[in-house]
């Protein structure tokens, strides 16, 4: 059985070996700290790691809060700027389905706005925001979870340009962002916006370890004591030691050598997984991204007969349907299939099991 559902960092990912040197060394120079709360009163993060965001952010470090996993600081982010129930938020469709549930469980109205090869429609959100201006737009810019896409530098200024214009906030969402294996960087949307009109938030599981918990936030100072306060109210203290590990690994180049890793164990990986679904699976392929995890393509049938048919065949996929905020109004089914932890070889093994049970849809269905 190949399983093509979750999205983590395999274990040859993790730097865990130089990972468990730095949290001895946390635990036997500063015990008294690892094992006590954080201080009271507004905590927003380990100084030290603080710092060493800043500095990878080229930002001021008070400007950084810093959480338990990006998912937590986007729920609190979601707690701060979701106080009335009803208000609304604009996502892309698809997007991450666990954003999508934190905000209807802050009573928000979430609406999707489709995602094209080169990211957000920004006409159709245009359209929207004339409508009714959100509190805010929720988008993944980078090697999109679960689409792959990235969004182009033109559409990111858009976007810039439409939150400040029409006064809403744009909520970023980068874990991805460092995984590139082709083309050049783009400016991330923190760097090109107002700063009252943007929240980035970023995590280090994808780049030195899911099990620190590290997530953060860039934002103003205003934005990131409300971040701390309402993350006080909610779980007192986040664990010091997982902070100050990670701000050891910061501060020895661990996380920069480990993206440099990371890149060399998944560009063939990426690199093979294009190949075979452009190969078996033509123009279903939704997009051909340039880092990160995931690829998307867009098939004919009924979801759950195609899962069916896979797991008939060894192989286990993600309902795509979850990815989007509202149902589709065609038939196309979504499948999102990450290569991250899969050797090329397996990879290729669930393309050419599903290539026989699923059809490419037309052009229109796969289309933007
Ligand atoms: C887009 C996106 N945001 C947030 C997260 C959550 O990451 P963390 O482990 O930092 O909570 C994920 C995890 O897969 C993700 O894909």
């Amino acid at each position: 059985v190949i399983n093509c559902c979750r999205g983590i960092p395999p274990p040859e990912a993790i730097p865990s070996a130089a990972l468990a040197l730095h949290a001895a060394a946390a635990l036997r120079d500063a015990p008294d700290l690892a094992f006590q709360y954080a201080p009271i009163g507004h905590y927003r993060g380990d100084d030290a790691l603080r710092q060493q965001l800043a500095l990878l952010h080229s930002a001021d470090a008070d400007r950084i809060f810093v959480g338990n996993g990006s998912l937590q600081v986007l729920d609190l982010v979601a707690g701060l700027l979701l106080q009335t129930p009803g208000t609304d938020v604009y996502v892309e469709s698809p997007t991450y389905d666990r954003a999508v549930r934190i905000f209807a469980r802050h009573g928000a109205r979430v609406r999707g706005v489709p995602v094209e090869r080169d990211g957000l429609n920004i006409d159709a959100l245009d359209a929207l925001v004339r409508e009714r201006v959100p509190a805010f737009v929720y988008t993944i810019p980078d090697f999109q979870n679960p689409s792959g896409v990235t969004m182009s530098s033109a559409k990111r200024r858009a976007l810039a340009d439409l939150a400040s214009t029409a006064g809403f906030v744009i909520v970023e969402d980068s874990p991805y962002r460092s995984l590139r294996y082709r083309g050049s960087t783009l400016p991330a949307i923190y760097q090109i916006s107002e700063p009252s009109h943007i929240i980035a938030i970023n995590s280090l599981a994808k780049v030195l370890s899911p099990g620190l918990r590290i997530g953060y936030a860039i934002a103003t100072p205003d934005v990131v004591s409300g971040l701390a306060a309402l993350a006080e109210d909610t779980y007192l203290s986040p664990p010091p030691f997982c902070q100050h590990v990670a701000a050891r690994a910061l501060t020895a180049g661990l996380v920069g050598e480990n993206i440099t890793r990371c890149i060399d164990i998944f560009r063939p990986r990426y690199e093979a997984a294009v190949e075979v679904v452009q190969r078996r699976l033509g123009d279903a392929l939704f997009a051909i991204p340039e880092g990160g995890y995931f690829l998307a393509a867009y098939v004919a049938g009924h979801e759950a007969q195609v899962l069916n048919a896979a797991r008939s065949v060894g192989v286990i996929l993600t309902a795509g349907s979850a990815f989007f905020p509202a149902a589709q109004p065609n038939k196309a089914v979504f499948l999102r299939l990450p290569f991250q932890a899969l050797e090329p070889s397996e990879f290729a093994e669930a393309i050419d099991r599903l290539a026989p049970i699923v059809q490419e849809p037309a052009a229109a269905i796969a289309g933007s």
